[in-house]
């Protein structure tokens, strides 16, 4: 979610009309897109322009089978999905989990005890781990809080409060079972586990023990507290789970007055934070006391989950930034490969490499694979006004690339630390908002949603790029590249634009989106971002509901599938009011298709889901099936 940030796009007001047509004149034609994306449309495909008539395809040249109906979008408060599909609540904020919880109480939504032993608020990123056929664990983020729900009177006024709101946010562990058909979360279960952000967890990797990292509370600078505003997150080969944390500076703040930083700057740390008001009763939060707590938060967290008592770890070889997703790959020669974006209007894409290679055989020597490797930022290149271009990663190396102690870079963590200005230096390509990435399940393409930035265009550091091709960007977009040599190690790839959101009802330029988007799939801000096991692309949105004015037709956030082969798209399910769709996992078997809905309601939108009348809205994770016992999406 993005609340807690400035660059959301509903804060900010919209270009006129006469502003988008004359934008529009300086980008590519909507027929320019015709020819680069859609079904039976040109591909570009391995840094090989591919054109192929539909008619002529081979069943796995036509991608993934999508044999569902699409849905219409719509402003119900409820889930719609399509005919012949269902879905049921599995779990909601404030189900209990822990031995000692209280059920949840709508009057006073809890305390920061009976928070501590139920699932946090607002689901986001979550994994399913398999324990059996009919039983497994999942892990799933809270990001953050809906203080307007979380507290009878609306904000956190006290430690207590304090505490509560701590409690909520983190990652919640649990085990399901499917009973009679039905999955269903298991209350007291050996695995459940509530991780905060008052957790004790371990820094690891380069930059663990370096001065950056030390406080007053932890003089080693290795023994953190928690985690938090926690998007999406990531699976390892080896079983554990990869939570991200995204929009941490929001949590800092000082009543205070502090010096010039120009790393906090460009963090967005500063004396007044994002409304979460923890620092006036918890020093640990306040600046002024605690100048380098910050440094502890915009980390990768690995937890096992089928270990409750284990110390999560933060690992620095992945890099600080505004983390959304860490999507896992095993490279053909065995290296661990992580992609991650960092969510925030100009920011960038990164990759790791780990130094060593995954090995099956020996899942305790995996255990290590993410405290020692290479961190890379990408740099896209294109001809002007082309939708298709090369790209290189640059590597972020003390002593490499410029990052030197004379550009502000002592050693090498340092550069992790301050990633963010590490990248900068390299020359990073400043892109839309990386929110999730996800990579093809069988080839070597990944790709990434890059969700709106108003500033595109407007900041002179932000001029159109052609992966980030429109200004005032409302709409968002699916990038794609692949690997030179197929190759995830390679510090080369080409690209392409996989969608260009818009809306082609009010359009007929570039804001009309590409020719896959049309006025019955038509979306905003795609945000999550995940294959499923035959390559089908699932996308969910996180963008403006108004169902209004520029996203007139669009209605409640949502999720869509689509055929990365063909570009085809197809609207799956349509979420309650107010709602972010965000965060899914797969049962093995593919039959059963756990989703996110996450603030249902927010800011008081009369939205009352799951459960209808009067009810405080929750946020919740459903269990989406079809009827017929089939595979979700086939
Ligand atoms: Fe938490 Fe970038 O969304
Ligand atoms: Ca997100
Ligand atoms: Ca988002």
């Amino acid at each position: 979610m993005n609340s807690f940030d400035e660059n959301d796009q509903r804060n900010h007001p919209r270009a006129d009309d006469s502003e988008f047509t004359q934008m529009a004149n300086t980008l590519l034609s909507r027929r320019q897109w015709l020819g680069v994306t859609g079904v039976g449309m040109g591909l570009f495909l391995g840094g090989q322009r591919v054109v192929q008539a539909a008619t002529t395809r081979s069943p796995s040249q036509a991608g993934p089978r999508m044999g569902f109906s699409p849905i219409a979008a719509n402003t119900l408060d409820t889930v719609t999905v399509p005919a012949g599909y269902q879905w049921r609540v599995l779990a909601s904020w404030g189900d209990v989990i822990l031995p000692g919880g209280t059920a949840f109480d709508p009057v006073t939504r809890g305390t920061a005890t009976s928070q501590s032993l139920s699932i946090g608020d607002n689901n986001d990123g979550m994994s399913f781990f398999s324990l059996g056929a009919d039983h497994g664990v999942i892990a799933v983020n809270n990001e953050y809080a809906n203080y307007e729900y979380l507290f009878a009177h609306g904000r956190c006024s006290s430690i207590e409060d304090t505490r509560k709101a701590q409690a909520a946010h983190g990652v919640s562990v649990f085990e399901v079972r499917r009973i009679s058909g039905v999955w269903k979360l298991q209350h007291e279960a050996r695995l459940n586990r509530r991780i905060t952000a008052n957790t004790e967890m371990r820094l690891s990797g380069p930059a663990a023990g370096s001065a950056l990292l030390k406080t007053m509370a932890d003089p080693t600078g290795t023994v953190a507290l928690g985690t938090f505003n926690n998007c999406a997150n990531g699976r390892t080969p080896w079983g554990t789970y990869l939570t991200c944390e995204e929009n941490f500076n929001g949590f800092f703040g000082s009543a205070q007055s502090l010096p010039e930083n120009a790393a906090y700057k460009r963090y967005g740390i500063g004396a007044k934070d994002a409304g979460i008001n923890w620092h006036p009763f918890d020093g640990r939060f306040d600046l002024a006391k605690n100048p380098n707590e910050p440094h502890r938060f915009g980390w990768v967290v690995e937890i096992d989950p089928m270990d409750p008592t284990s110390t999560p770890i933060k690992r620095t070889a992945l890099g600080r930034i505004k983390h959304e997703n860490a999507e896992v790959v095993v490279n053909a020669d065995g290296h661990v490969v992580v992609y991650m974006g960092d969510d925030e209007k100009g920011e960038h894409i990164y990759k790791f490499v780990s130094a060593h290679k995954f090995d099956a055989k020996n899942p305790q020597a995996n255990r290590h694979l993410l405290d020692e490797g290479t961190l890379y930022v990408a740099r896209f290149s294109t001809l002007e006004g082309q939708p298709h271009g090369a790209g290189e990663w640059l590597e972020l190396t003390h002593g490499k690339n410029g990052l030197t102690a004379e550009a502000g870079f002592k050693d090498q963590a340092e550069v992790l630390v301050h990633t963010r200005l590490a990248a900068t230096v390299v020359g990073a390509t400043t892109m839309d908002r990386p929110e999730w990435i996800a990579a093809h399940p069988t080839q070597a393409q990944v790709y990434v949603t890059l969700t709106n930035n108003s500033d595109r265009g407007v900041k002179p550091q932000q001029a159109l790029n052609g992966p980030n091709p429109r200004a005032k960007n409302i709409y968002g977009q699916i990038v794609r590249w692949t690997p030179q040599g197929n190759d995830h190690t390679s510090t080369s790839f080409t690209w392409d634009i996989f969608a260009l959101a818009g809306n082609p009802v009010l359009h007929k330029d570039a804001y009309a989106g590409s020719a896959n988007i049309t006025p019955d799939n038509m979306f905003n801000s795609p945000d999550g971002l995940t294959f499923d096991r035959d390559g089908r692309l699932w996308i969910q949105t996180d963008g403006d509901y108004s169902n209004a004015k520029e996203f007139a037709g669009m209605g409640n956030n949502q999720m869509l599938c689509a055929n990365p082969v063909t570009g085809e798209i197809k609207r799956f399910l349509v979420g309650p009011v107010a709602c972010e769709i965000t965060g899914m996992a797969f049962t093995p078997d593919q039959k059963t298709m756990f989703v996110g809905i996450q603030h249902p309601g927010e800011k008081l939108a009369p939205s009352h889901f799951p459960q209808g009348g009067d009810a405080v809205p929750r946020s919740s994770i459903i269990a989406i099936s079809r009827r017929d016992g089939g595979m979700v999406g086939a």
